[in-house]
């Protein structure tokens, strides 16, 4: 693999995509062919597949043609020519069929932040019998995060196996999948993390509170996961050159069967332009989780830079996590020849020991005589190396930096960022993103002097004091596939978060960095979505029967509102219903609930009809009018409305909410709305629901009124509240962008 920053490798796992396919002598590809579920009362059969690939491929096809038969759910991996693959798709029982494609790799300050103390009251047992499938890079068995001390037998549900790794009590299955065949150097035919990724999030979900952890001295304290007594089973998918589809496809698979109860998946998204639920393999392994019962949490993807519409995980069944800042954060200061002093951010560890070195304009240092336009972005490739050797360079804007300069020898890298300085990275040399207006300012030092140089210091610890908030690269809504669903569901700690790392792996993620630590601090959605992982397994201790839905909704009705503090105008779709509170989710009052039946309905109503018995395996589920409803009466716990500028709205949402707080109470809603959307009418009918009962339930409707006149984005929330419990659902009333 070039050698890429910690930035594209994050990218790898919650992002980017290649467009690479798996090539072959033929021109044939890999695809995955979806058919739903296996037809009730039928079960696994492979004889399907193999009749479903001669009646395209003829009785003599090649060995290799069939390369794969998923069992939690109906379908198989197959190499093929686009025209048998286009064959394939027009066959009666095929849902859908996917390419298999590459996705580019996409701590513990956060739970205190979060209200969330090592000390919380738990239900040790019950905790400790819940097992999270982490989908990632894998694992690094002899962290100690994952020291299985005190820890008992696996659960007798589990079914999982330990594939050439030797599982403990912590760790109690391990498997890698790899349809492609090894042949990058950088990888091991185990399930053992070669790039750190997979065990900082295994790690910041269950991992052991680990005294005294730090990077090289940075973010000390106790590194620690939400549900440190929890079993973690790990499902290895990416390598050295990322995650391929189909191999994303088969860890949901073997997770399923294996009794996982939480999947955890920091992994990128399938295609950013996919159109339907069907198409896309998180949508598909999160609904066959669901229907056994299995919460999937997810990043929301780490293109928000992108701006709208940059998060992929769209489906009503999954949780798509946005990543918050939390109060930590390293800062760099930067001295010039000319004595004055700058702060940047950075975890910077190296020491220049205050020597100042020849700074250099990175558009000044191009390979290309004249001409600075890849240069002054310090592109690969674009700077000379003589000119650079021994230097610091100063770039403008690189959206991804990390590696930079340290190919070409240079001293240390001054990065202007056209961003907010949310996020530290870890950089293979020093290091410190400054903002565009200071790098104005050393630009004109720069300039005024024949001999301009400049230090960089070791980094420090300081404060935050606007956290929480989306930063950048967080990935924003709204819906691709439907508009009146939010996305992301909400928000979790994702930036400056320190948890276990491979110690095999380079810190930077930089290949010659030589610098190995046990823990690491990253950001990204993909460190957000473990921390909900946790939560979903903190609720689940208490609350073994709670539906995917019902956990889903705890969470967003009591987390924290947010506000768009960077002004980005995404609201809603940059942080959904808020900042997660585990410890309120554990009594949230009133539920949403929603099972398979539901989500059919909806699906029903968008436009599925055709394959609705496939999916659900049961011949006799089709799209029957009383099987068809509104996607406005999911009964999600959030209320998200796509209209026009100057239409006049009147729109009606259903939804039914189920007591699980004190059996006799007495529920009143309040919505609140901001003055710019006044005249917007937003009505509960009824706004007082009476319970006599737990479990009992209630249906009300919302109904939207009016028009959004200049605004974007309306932003308000439905409360109901029992003086107990307040039940918050965000209620959001849009033009697309
Ligand atoms: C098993 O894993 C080790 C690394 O732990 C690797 O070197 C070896 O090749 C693997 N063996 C097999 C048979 O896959
Ligand atoms: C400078 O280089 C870039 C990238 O190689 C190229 O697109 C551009 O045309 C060049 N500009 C000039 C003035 O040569
Ligand atoms: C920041 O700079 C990058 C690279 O030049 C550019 O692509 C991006 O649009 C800029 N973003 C903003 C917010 O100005
Ligand atoms: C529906 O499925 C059952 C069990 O698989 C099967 O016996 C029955 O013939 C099917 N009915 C139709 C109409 O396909």
């Amino acid at each position: 693999m070039i050698s890429v920053g910690l930035w594209h490798l994050l990218q790898i796992f919650t992002c980017f995509l290649l467009l690479t396919q798996s090539f072959s002598k033929d021109d044939r590809k890999t695809y995955i062919v979806y058919m739903g579920d296996y037809p009730k009362g039928v079960g696994f059969a492979e004889s399907l597949h193999t009749s479903m690939v001669e009646s395209v491929l003829g009785r003599n096809f090649p060995p290799d043609a069939l390369l794969h038969s998923y069992k939690s759910l109906n379908g198989f991996v197959a190499r093929l020519t686009k025209e048998e693959a286009n064959r394939m798709r027009g066959m009666d029982s095929v849902v859908s069929v996917i390419p298999d494609r590459i996705h580019k790799p996409q701590t513990t300050r956060s739970w205190d932040f979060l209200g969330f103390p090592e000390n919380v009251q738990r239900n040790i047992i019950a905790e400790s019998n819940t097992i999270v499938g982490v989908i990632d890079s894998g694992i690094w068995p002899e962290s100690d995060s994952f020291n299985d001390a005190g820890f008992g037998p696996p659960p007798k549900k589990w079914k999982g196996i330990c594939q050439n790794f030797t599982c403990n009590n912590k760790i109690i299955g391990a498997q890698y999948f790899r349809t492609k065949g090894f042949f990058e150097k950088d990888d091991i035919k185990s399930p053992i993390d070669t790039t750190g990724h997979g065990s900082h999030c295994a790690s910041t979900a269950a991992g052991n509170p680990v005294r005294s952890a730090s990077l090289l001295g940075f973010g000390s304290g106790t590194a620690r996961g939400g549900v440190p007594s929890a079993r973690i089973a790990v499902y290895k998918v990416c390598w050295a050159t990322g995650c391929d589809t189909t191999d994303i496809l088969k860890a949901y698979d073997a997770a399923i069967a294996d009794g996982v109860d939480i999947l955890s998946v920091s992994v990128g998204a399938t295609q950013l332009t996919h159109n339907k639920y069907f198409k896309d393999v998180h949508a598909i392994g999160a609904f066959h989780a669901m229907k056994k019962g299995i919460l999937t949490s997810t990043s929301a993807d780490n293109l928000g830079q992108l701006g709208p519409y940059s998060t992929s995980k769209f489906a009503p069944w999954l949780l798509s996590v946005a990543a918050s800042t939390i109060d930590k954060k390293f800062f760099t200061k930067i001295q010039l020849g000319n004595g004055k002093i700058y702060e940047g951010v950075s975890v910077n560890a190296f020491d220049l020991h205050n020597i100042q070195h020849p700074l250099i304009y990175a558009g000044d240092a191009s390979i290309i005589k004249g001409n600075s336009s890849n240069a002054r972005y310090c592109q690969e490739n674009a700077l000379d190396k003589a000119l650079v050797k021994g230097k610091i360079l100063l770039c403008d804007n690189i959206p991804y930096p990390s590696f930079v300069g340290f190919a070409q020898g240079a001293v240390g890298v001054i990065i202007r960022s056209n961003v907010s300085l949310a996020v530290s990275d870890v950089f293979p040399l020093p290091a410190a993103h400054i903002t565009h207006n200071d790098g104005a300012q050393i630009y004109s030092y720069l300039k005024s002097t024949s001999n301009p140089t400049a230090t960089i210091f070791k980094s420090y610890e300081g404060k935050d004091p606007l956290a929480p908030y989306i930063d950048s690269f967080s990935g924003r809504g709204p819906n691709k596939i439907t508009p009146n669903i939010l996305k992301p569901d909400l928000a979790a700690p994702g930036v400056n978060i320190l948890a276990a790392w491979s110690p095999i792996a380079p810190i930077s993620g930089v290949k010659g960095d030589k610098r190995i630590s046990k823990y690491n601090i990253l950001y990204g959605t993909s460190m957000a979505c473990p921390h909900v992982t946790a939560a979903a397994v903190y609720i689940k201790s208490f609350h073994p029967n709670w539906s995917p839905a019902v956990i889903k909704s705890a969470l967003m009705t009591t987390a924290t509102p947010m506000r768009d503090i960077l002004n980005h105008g995404n609201a809603e779709f940059g942080y959904g219903a808020g900042q997660i509170n585990p410890m309120k989710a554990v009594k949230p009052g009133l539920v949403y609930d929603a099972t398979e039946i539901d989500y059919v309905k909806f699906l029903c109503g968008d436009g599925y009809s055709g394959f609705m018995d496939k999916i659900t395996g049961d011949n006799k589920t089709t799209c029957t009018p009383a099987n068809t409803g509104s996607v406005l009466d999911l009964n999600l716990p959030s209320f998200a409305l796509s209209t026009t500028r100057s239409k006049y709205i009147s729109a009606t949402f259903s939804r039914t909410v189920t007591n699980v707080g004190s059996a006799k109470s007495i529920y009143k809603a309040t919505v609140t709305t901001p003055p710019s959307s006044s005249s917007l009418n937003i009505k509960v009918v009824p706004d007082v629901l009476v319970f006599s009962s737990l479990e009992e339930k209630m249906s009300f409707t919302l109904k939207i009124e009016g028009s959004i006149n200049n605004a974007n984005i309306v932003s308000s929330s439905l409360v109901w509240d029992d003086g107990t419990f307040q039940v918050r659902s965000p209620v959001v009333v849009y033009v697309p962008p």
